[in-house]
């Protein structure tokens, strides 16, 4: 409790230095890494906050492959909390895959690039190639990531951004860091507006969260929903006694202690409830499947569902690491060494509380003041933030089109002829989109690459999600709600030990 404390109570009297240090953006430029598509810029290095790489993100930034000074800025952070947005960067939508090799690169066709100009930031301080202090919670990594975009829009090379739409799409434990950012950045754009703090508004137009953990009562109870009946695949538990066991031990034990924790309790009891509701109801209900995909069996084999290129993709999903450590100084990184998940981040998360804690009215307050876009997508073959779940969150979550969502029927997502998924769109303000993403584990994008670069195009481009005449999303409309005008688990998929792979839950079960 005192440290944590401290630490708040510090936070605004350690800011306001910053200020006074000179603050600086360094990177290098065009080094052919991972973009190798002519004529298209690329900038990656660290945006330092105090100029003596004490409090320092390391960020990747691409152009936009197309009329990059037509394209809104997309800001992509994944989860843990503190795993590195290279998993993003590698496996999810960024401009290359890593092939089999593991030292040569494939340009990704589906790059979000094609659609946006992507950053890519490691946070909070600790997470992938970042350093710096020891930030605890939410709010805090939301000063910290504030300061940093104020110190990489300050820079020449990227003042030009700032006026752009500004998207900021997460996944996983995205589910917290999304909404509490854009309030927080919400906030600091009114200070600015009032002379009280200066700076660059950043007016988040879009929110795009993937599978993401937003409530864990909500979402905890949906496991077991999902484990006796997940949509479109066998059931994952069958054994009628250990469900009726399950839903015991939800309803005594990890029930009421998610409702003491957010009833204002401690930090220690918010830690104790996940833990509680993960070892009692999450493990027993993930079955022995990979809780990042059902289709995947502990054994490692995918069962018969599974029967599609997009995954095989996947086989690189490790490959980018070894290909990033060796690359690591051309592309300006720096740090002894490199993990997917810091599970020092982790466990400070874990321990201020943030990982019981539900995020659903910091996204109920976004929905619902109708000033941003909001899109929650979730890979259907997800155990871990499943999207029976997502969808009650949405339902349940205090906004005021939760009736007509969780009445409207599901729409089909088309693609290519083919039905890809399902989608609920309630217009507002206040509205949002919701999208099933069909055979996708919990990376939904690493799964289903092309449907996920489509879909993101038609929500930025305020196109309906059932238009599949390509030419008609291809075009960067600014949000309908800026009147100015102006994110998982980095758990190898096919484990292949049903030992390891429980008590790698253990260690690593709330990250991303
Ligand atoms: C940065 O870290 C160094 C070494 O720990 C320390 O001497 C220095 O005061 C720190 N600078 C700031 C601005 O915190
Ligand atoms: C994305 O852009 C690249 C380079 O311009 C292009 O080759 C590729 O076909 C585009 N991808 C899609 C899906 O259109
Ligand atoms: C859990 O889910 C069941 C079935 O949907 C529902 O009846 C019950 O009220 C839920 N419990 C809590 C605490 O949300
Ligand atoms: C079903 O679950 C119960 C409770 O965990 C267990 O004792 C029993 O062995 C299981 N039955 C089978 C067939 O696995
Ligand atoms: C995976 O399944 C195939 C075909 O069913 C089988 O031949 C193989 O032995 C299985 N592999 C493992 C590791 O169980
Ligand atoms: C962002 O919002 C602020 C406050 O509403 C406004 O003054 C500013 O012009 C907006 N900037 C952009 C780029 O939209
Ligand atoms: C499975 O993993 C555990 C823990 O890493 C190890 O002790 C055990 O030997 C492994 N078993 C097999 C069959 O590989």
């Amino acid at each position: 409790m005192v440290p944590h404390a401290l630490s708040t109570f510090a936070l605004p009297l350690l800011l306001l230095p910053l200020a006074a240090f000179s603050q600086s953006v360094s990177f290098k430029k065009d080094t052919g890494i991972c973009e190798t598509t002519p004529n298209v810029r690329q900038f990656s290095g660290y945006i330092d906050l105090d100029n003596q790489k004490n409090d320092t993100f390391f960020f990747w930034f691409f152009e936009s492959r197309d009329e990059p000074d037509q394209k809104p800025l997309t800001l992509w952070l994944n989860g843990g909390p503190g795993c590195t947005s290279m998993i993003g960067l590698f496996e999810e939508n960024g401009p290359c895959l890593v092939n089999d090799d593991k030292e040569s690169t494939s340009l990704n066709p589906y790059s979000w690039t094609n659609h946006t100009n992507m950053l890519y930031i490691d946070q909070p301080f600790g997470a992938g190639f970042s350093a710096g202090r020891k930030v605890r919670t939410n709010k805090e990594a939301a000063k910290y990531l504030w300061h940093g975009l104020q110190t990489w829009f300050a820079d020449d090379a990227f003042s030009k951004y700032a006026n752009r739409d500004f998207i900021l799409a997460s996944e996983s434990y995205g589910a917290h860091f999304g909404p509490v950012f854009t309030s927080y950045f919400k906030s600091q754009n009114k200070k600015i507006a009032s002379g009280k703090v200066k700076g660059v508004p950043i007016n988040i137009s879009k929110l795009i969260i993937g599978n993401g953990k937003h409530d864990p009562m909500i979402q905890t109870n949906a496991t077991i929903t999902f484990a006796i009946d997940p949509p479109g695949y066998d059931p994952i538990v069958t054994n009628k006694t250990l469900i009726q066991e399950t839903e015991d031990a939800f309803e005594k034990e990890c029930a009421p202690a998610l409702s003491k924790c957010n009833d204002g309790g401690s930090d220690s009891e918010c830690n104790d409830a996940v833990k509680i509701c993960t070892r009692r109801v999450q493990l027993p209900m993930w079955g022995n499947r990979d809780p990042n995909d059902l289709r995947i069996t502990d054994d490692g084999n995918k069962t018969s569902e599974i029967n599609d290129e997009d995954y095989d993709e996947q086989s690189a999903a490790t490959h980018y690491l070894k290909f990033l450590r060796d690359n690591k100084h051309k592309v300006g990184a720096e740090g002894k060494s490199f993990d997917q998940c810091d599970s020092g981040v982790h466990a400070r998360f874990s321990g201020s509380g943030d990982t019981g804690r539900s995020a659903i009215n910091d996204l109920a307050e976004i929905v619902e003041a109708g000033e941003v876009d909001v899109m929650l997508w979730v890979g259907d073959a997800d155990q871990k933030a499943n999207w029976v779940g997502v969808h009650e969150v949405v339902s349940q979550m205090a906004w005021s089109g939760n009736h007509a969502f969780a009445d409207a029927q599901m729409e089909s997502l088309k693609l290519d002829d083919q039905e890809v998924g399902q989608y609920k769109v309630i217009d507002g303000p206040p509205g949002i989109t919701f999208v099933r993403v069909y055979q996708a584990g919990h990376q939904m994008p690493q799964y289903q690459r092309k449907t996920a670069a489509t879909v993101f195009a038609r929500f930025i481009n305020g196109a309906d999600m059932g238009e599949t005449d390509s030419s008609k999303v291809g075009k960067f409309r600014p949000s309908r709600n800026v009147a100015s005008g102006a994110a998982n688990s980095a758990l190898p998929a096919g484990t292949n030990n049903l030992t390891a792979f429980v008590a790698s839950f253990i260690v690593l079960l709330t990250f991303v």
